[in-house]
């Protein structure tokens, strides 16, 4: 059994704002039968508080000025380490961000919080439970690598990177209170153009760096998708590796999902497309009813989607979008005046269930993608993906060309530039495709036999751990 403590911000299903908590709530489960026992930290907010119960108290310290317990416990089939700390996490609002949508000031000393607390668990401070190997997710845990350098933990770390374009920036003067050392405030240390960046630290200090997609992590190592980071990464080369995101099939199989009627294959489609088109207020139409479930950001693209919708909508097309962020694109699919286009703002993990049972084809033009989960999710339900040839996007979906669709492989479309022109001409391709009925369900059935399963990418996560824990001695 290797024992691995994996430090993570969010996790599904009881915190969570996009993928990240996808994927650090499907790993624990997917890496069991693989010998490897992971238990999760996670910061004490309300919701994790009320789904843990009372926990165990397994320590009580102070930290960042109030006192703090670290439970252990299990909520939702997860075994799980909680920062108790209501000073830092018992608040309303977003787990990042304020009622008015700014970062939380003190960001920086919530999750150096829980970093300290997982550097001290490696360190083996509560002697019944320490693992051999820590796992990190994003700037949040960027901080752990750093401790457990700093403190001659010979535990080894793992990194993850799952979206570069949060790097945890903290002002230079709060160094002291985050237990960064004076030496290291230096280009060849954490500092990022005049500030601290907790994910640089520990890009700098973990064992073993990964990203969510083989594409990406080659992306990475570029000044045109590395956002300033692109030369550590590339000093990292050698330690750096892509492995893909899977999803939980048992949480996403359109043959067992309580969200949806249930179908095996593509026909079973028919019913779930009816009712969402009833649940969106759309009328029956001629071509694909496309569905879009995202954050509403600068990353995805949505804003392409704007300029490219006349494409879908000349030929009979229908967009149902759900998705919540960037006010300016929130007004401008709500307010979008065609009876075509219907969009839900807000969150809600009910209804993209329903949306990828009905949908016709699932759009994710995003301008960087890391993995992305949604054209996975899309693959499983048949709704096939039209996407931007670009990070797990590009690894994840095989696009309709003469050769595939001669081979008859293809499970969707990919667009390149990421230009509204190349959006567009993908808009009209998948209509073309939507008039061909045999071509169209073959490429279901392809999306829907497509592997999407996290066992391949747990057994490459099994593997990373037991060289580094070798390597560790
Ligand atoms: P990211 O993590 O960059 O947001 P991913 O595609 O990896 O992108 O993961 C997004 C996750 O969040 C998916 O599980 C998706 O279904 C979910 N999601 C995003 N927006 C919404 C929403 N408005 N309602 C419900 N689920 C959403
Ligand atoms: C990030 C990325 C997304 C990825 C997710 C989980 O939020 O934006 O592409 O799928 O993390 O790794």
């Amino acid at each position: 059994m290797t024992k691995v403590l994996s430090v993570a911000s969010e996790c599904a299903p009881l915190v969570k704002t996009g993928g990240l908590a996808d994927v650090a709530g499907a790993l624990p489960a997917a890496l069991a039968p693989l010998g490897v026992e992971m238990r999760t930290l996670l910061p004490g907010y309300p919701a994790v508080m009320s789904a843990l119960g009372a926990g165990h108290v397994v320590a009580s310290f102070d930290c960042f000025g109030g006192s703090a317990r670290l439970l252990s416990g299990m909520a939702a089939g997860l075994d799980l380490f909680v920062l108790d700390a209501p000073h830092l996490f018992d608040r309303d609002a977003g787990i990042y961000l304020n009622a008015d949508g700014q970062d939380w000031p003190d960001n920086p000393e919530r999750f150096a919080a829980m970093c300290r607390v997982a550097a001290d668990i490696a360190g083996g401070t509560l002697g019944e439970w320490a693992p051999d190997l820590v796992h990190c997710h994003d700037w949040q845990a960027g901080l752990v690598p750093y401790y457990l350098k700093r403190d001659a933990v010979p535990v080894p770390s793992v990194l993850t990177i799952h979206n570069i374009a949060f790097q945890g920036l903290v002002p230079m003067d709060r160094a002291g209170a985050l237990g960064i050392a004076i030496a290291d405030l230096n280009r060849d240390g954490v500092e990022y153009w005049g500030q601290i960046s907790a994910l640089k630290a520990g890009l700098i200090r973990a064992d073993h760096l990964t990203t969510v997609s083989p594409t990406y992590a080659r992306e990475l190592m570029t000044a045109e998708f590395g956002m300033g980071l692109d030369g550590v990464l590339r000093a990292r080369r050698a330690d750096l590796s892509g492995i893909l995101n899977g999803i939980d099939l048992d949480v996403w199989s359109p043959s067992a999902d309580a969200h949806v009627r249930p179908y095996k294959t593509p026909r079973g489609k028919v019913a779930n497309k009816v009712a969402l088109r009833e649940e969106f207020g759309l009328p029956g139409a001629e071509g694909p009813l496309c569905v879009v479930v995202s954050r509403l950001t600068e990353q995805k693209g949505l804003d392409l989607l704007l300029e490219a919708l006349p494409a879908l909508l000349d030929r009979g097309g229908q967009l149902a979008l759900l998705g919540s962020g960037d006010p300016g694109l929130e007004a401008a699919f709500a307010n979008y005046d065609h009876p075509n286009v219907a969009a839900r703002i807000g969150y809600d993990e009910a209804l993209s269930h329903r949306m990828m049972a009905g949908g016709d084809a699932i759009l994710v033009p995003s301008r960087f993608e890391p993995c992305g989960l949604t054209q996975l999710y899309g693959l499983q339900y048949g709704t096939l993906p039209v996407v931007a040839l670009t990070g797990g996007l590009a690894d994840t979906v095989i696009p309709a060309t003469p050769a595939t669709m001669a081979k008859e492989v293809a499970t969707g479309l990919q667009f390149h530039p990421i230009t509204a022109d190349a959006l567009s001409n993908a808009l009209a391709q998948l209509c073309d495709l939507f008039e061909r009925p045999k071509m169209w369900s073959k490429m279901q059935r392809n999306a829907m036999a497509h592997p999407v399963g996290w066992a391949p990418s747990a057994a490459a996560y099994a593997a990373l751990y037991a060289d580094l824990t070798k390597a560790a001695g």
